[in-house]
């Protein structure tokens, strides 16, 4: 398997606005892929302007917010570049489409890296903060996973963020569990 990078993605449609999405930036060779499920809006955005920004973050309440439907958090213009940046990227890389994939449910999007840039320290791992990233993509399976999968495996991930949360991490993980308590699936 390869390995994917967990980033937040910002790219621009065919109107002109931004648009941020939590994605798994996935180390091909030469090549970083962008693999998003149809129908999506960065989907979109690719097809229509192949160029991308990857924000890596230490922030988690970005990813919890996306995924709860928060995204407008601040952005910084990548000098010379399109799309911008998370004015709280610790490091961006700027992609560019060079191969395109297609495909019924997942199309991937082969990227060349043209500029990786670092903004801010790297201050170490954080349990708590993977556990967030791990719960974000609970959240946004929450239609398709049975309720006591997403149960235990929320059960697991909070001893992390109990031992190890700062507030920022702490925040991210009430409003995702929110999220999760608040939902209710569609009645057939
Ligand atoms: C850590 C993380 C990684 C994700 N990786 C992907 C991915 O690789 N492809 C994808 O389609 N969605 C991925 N998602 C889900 C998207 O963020 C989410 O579905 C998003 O809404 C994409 O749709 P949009 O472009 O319409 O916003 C991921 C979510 C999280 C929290």
């Amino acid at each position: 398997m390869p390995m994917i990078h967990e980033c937040v993605m910002t790219t621009v449609g065919a109107n002109g606005l931004t648009h941020l999405a939590p994605l798994g930036l996935i180390e091909q060779g030469e090549f970083w892929v962008i693999a998003p499920f149809r129908p999506s809006t960065t989907l979109a955005n690719l097809e229509s302007q192949p160029f991308a920004t990857a924000s890596f973050i230490d922030d988690v309440r970005i990813i919890a917010g996306c995924v709860c439907g928060r995204g407008d958090w601040p952005l910084e213009p990548a000098p010379g570049w399109s799309p911008p940046r998370l004015a709280a990227a610790l490091s961006h890389a700027e992609l560019e489409v060079v191969r395109n994939e297609a495909d019924p449910q997942r199309p991937r999007f082969f990227c060349h890296v043209k500029k990786i840039v670092a903004h801010r320290p790297f201050l170490g791992f954080n349990r708590a903060q993977a556990a967030v990233v791990e719960a974000a993509i609970l959240v946004t399976r929450l239609g398709l996973l049975p309720p006591e999968k997403i149960a235990a495996e929320i059960a697991y991930l909070k001893i992390a963020v109990d031992k190890t949360a700062g507030p920022a991490e702490r925040e991210a993980w009430d409003l995702l569990m929110a999220k999760i308590n608040d939902y209710r699936p569609l009645q057939p």
